[in-house]
């Protein structure tokens, strides 16, 4: 007769209704987290049938539906016992209103007009800007606007009027050029380490147009400079709460008109994490999550 093995941890991968078996760069730590006795499985965040307390960790991956419900999105959170990153920390960063505070705290970050809601649509009238909600992801309603092309602007005036009309605030950033040479550099932690890094290639060509639940993007593998790293753990060090609590963080990085980098957005709620992308990867993501559940 063998002795009764110990209970298996189980972890949710958190996901949404339209990608239900989670996005595939999502799914490469199941492997590893099984070799060490973790049962990891995607579950979809808005299933009413999920039994959240029969996990001792949720992890949010590719929940990528949440912008137009965002109020939903963060009530699930606070009801979910143990999720990473935590819920407190997903209300704050569901709202690239982060960026303020972020600034506050001095850390650099794209220069930033901001359109509250009931304001009125006030655009710069020459220069290449982007204007895009403060509450989004995949780049939707995202779009880059040269404001001197009276058509441009027009649809630029468009886009922040209807963002405005429901109630959402409105970011316009002048266009970061480097970013067609450069490109974004986005720069992963996991379980409060440097891990690797990825360059993204820009993503906007003119203006905003319908993209499904994310915009596709062009990854290469990279590694992230002295400066980067700086920057992305001084955005990291001013999060509210401490960075200690935070089982992942994608730092996304673009050079502004000087060459510095500067941050365009801090993800701690969602963000792909690219792990096919280093070879050691899942399996630092996999030590991650079993350091995580033994605090
Ligand atoms: N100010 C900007 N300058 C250049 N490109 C931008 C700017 N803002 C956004 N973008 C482009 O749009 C993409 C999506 O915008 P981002 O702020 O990252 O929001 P999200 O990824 O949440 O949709 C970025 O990856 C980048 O390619
Ligand atoms: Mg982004």
């Amino acid at each position: 007769m063998s002795a009764p093995q110990a209970a298996k941890a189980r972890v949710a991968l958190v996901t949404c209704a339209e990608l239900p078996g989670l996005d595939e760069d999502e799914t490469a730590p199941i492997a590893p987290l099984a070799a060490r006795g973790v049962l990891a499985e995607p579950v979809v965040w808005d299933d009413p049938a999920v039994d959240w307390d029969a996990y001792d960790l949720a992890v949010i991956r590719s929940a990528w539906d949440y912008a137009g419900r965002r109020a939903e999105f963060t009530a699930w959170a606070e009801r979910v016992p143990r999720l990473a990153n935590p819920a407190d920390v997903v209300r704050w960063n569901t709202d690239k209103s982060y960026l303020r505070d972020l600034a506050a705290a001095g850390v650099p970050v794209v220069d930033t007009t901001w359109l509250d809601p009931d304001s009125t649509a006030t655009l710069p009238t020459s220069g290449e800007y982007v204007v895009k909600p403060a509450v989004s992801s995949g780049a939707r309603n995202t779009g880059r606007y040269d404001m001197a092309d009276s058509a441009q602007r027009a649809l630029a005036a468009g886009l922040a009027t209807k963002l405005i009309a429901e109630k959402r605030t409105v970011m316009v950033q002048p266009y970061q050029h480097a970013v067609d040479t450069a490109g974004e550099t986005a720069v992963l932690f996991l379980g409060g380490h440097y891990s690797h890094a990825i360059r993204k290639g820009a993503m906007l060509t003119g203006p905003a147009s319908e993209v499904g639940l994310y915009k596709e993007e062009e990854i290469t593998t990279r590694s992230a400079t002295d400066s980067e790293l700086h920057v992305a753990q001084q955005a990291l060090a001013a999060v509210p709460g401490g960075a200690r609590r935070l089982l992942y963080a994608r730092v996304d990085l673009v050079p502004n008109p000087d060459g510095h980098p500067v941050v365009l957005e801090l993800e701690l709620t969602e963000p792909s994490l690219f792990l096919r992308h280093d070879e050691g990867a899942p399996e630092r993501f996999a030590d991650a999550v079993v350091a995580y559940m033994a605090r």
